[in-house]
């Protein structure tokens, strides 16, 4: 362990403020859990308010505490907010366990961020290496639908007689259509029944959306976790990037479903 790192004395009170359970997700593969080091990865499955956030944000501090390099933790949020709240959290245990030593520890948390705000980081890094243009620029749900607004006016599908979808639901449909990789009218079937009998138009629509970002230089929030996933599955640059962390915390990887996780891989 770095001395320089090293807890103040009596500082490991911050593991008794939590439950059995969190302290176990808290000290998992770092040789204080019961049964020593286990450094596999660690799912933990808890409902709303139960202090998933809490315990991440104490596993950070306690990592740290226990000489891991902050510059190595990638630490993912799913909004802004819950990026700034952690990383907020992070500082306030650090500074109780590390008392005067904590101010830089918290500044060195470098890669703590949003699935998108991190993605884009590195996309913009390995550019060069997957034929991209690093001078990208991104676009907000709001850019991405009045994009597809302009569009859907240019293909006169704005003005039909029965009412088009909205540039709101066209962009989700386009959404879910990429993210689950499911085709457009299995997504159209299940889930907008009634675009149902726009298939035709909604592909042409996309088609040009696709055309338009490629033209203008544009990602929109799923490229940024899309290229991210399809940089990722090239095993040679996924060991590059794997090789600037050695320990991965996520925060709520999924955001909608009735439970809610927090995951970290040590
Ligand atoms: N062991 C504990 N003892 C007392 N209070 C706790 C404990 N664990 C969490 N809390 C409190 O419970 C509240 C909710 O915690 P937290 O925000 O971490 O939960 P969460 O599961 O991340 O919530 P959400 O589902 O809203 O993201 C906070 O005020 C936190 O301080
Ligand atoms: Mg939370």
């Amino acid at each position: 362990m770095n001395p320089e790192l090293s807890p103040a004395s009596g500082s490991d009170d911050y593991l008794s403020r939590l439950n059995d359970a969190q302290r176990q997700a808290v000290t998992h593969g770092t040789g204080v859990s019961p049964g020593g080091a286990d450094s596999s990865p660690l799912l933990v499955i808890a409902g709303a308010g139960s202090g998933k956030t809490n315990t991440l944000a104490h596993r950070v501090a306690h990592l740290i505490a226990s000489g891991a390099d902050p510059c190595r933790i990638l630490l993912l949020t799913f909004s802004r907010r819950a990026s700034v709240e952690m990383t907020r959290r992070v500082e306030r245990i650090c500074k109780t366990v590390l008392g005067g030593k904590a101010g830089p520890l918290a500044d060195a948390l470098a890669w703590a961020g949003t699935f998108h705000s991190i993605g884009a980081r590195l996309l913009r890094e390995y550019a060069p290496l997957i034929g991209m243009d690093p001078a990208f620029s991104i676009h907000d749900r709001e850019d991405s639908a009045d994009l597809m607004n302009l569009i859907r006016h240019d293909l006169g599908l704005s003005k039909t007689e029965k009412r088009f979808p909205g540039k709101g639901t066209c962009l989700a449909i386009y959404s879910r259509v990429v993210n689950s990789g499911a085709p457009l009218s299995n997504v159209l079937m299940k889930h907008y029944p009634w675009c149902a009998g726009w298939e035709a138009q909604l592909k042409q629509l996309f088609a040009g959306y696709v055309t338009a970002k490629q033209e203008q230089g544009v990602l929109d929030y799923d490229d940024l976790l899309l290229c991210w996933a399809q940089m990722v599955s090239d095993p040679v640059l996924a060991a590059d990037i794997g090789g600037k962390w050695d320990h991965v915390l996520v925060d709520e990887y999924q955001d909608k479903g009735a439970d809610r996780c927090a995951i970290s891989i040590p």
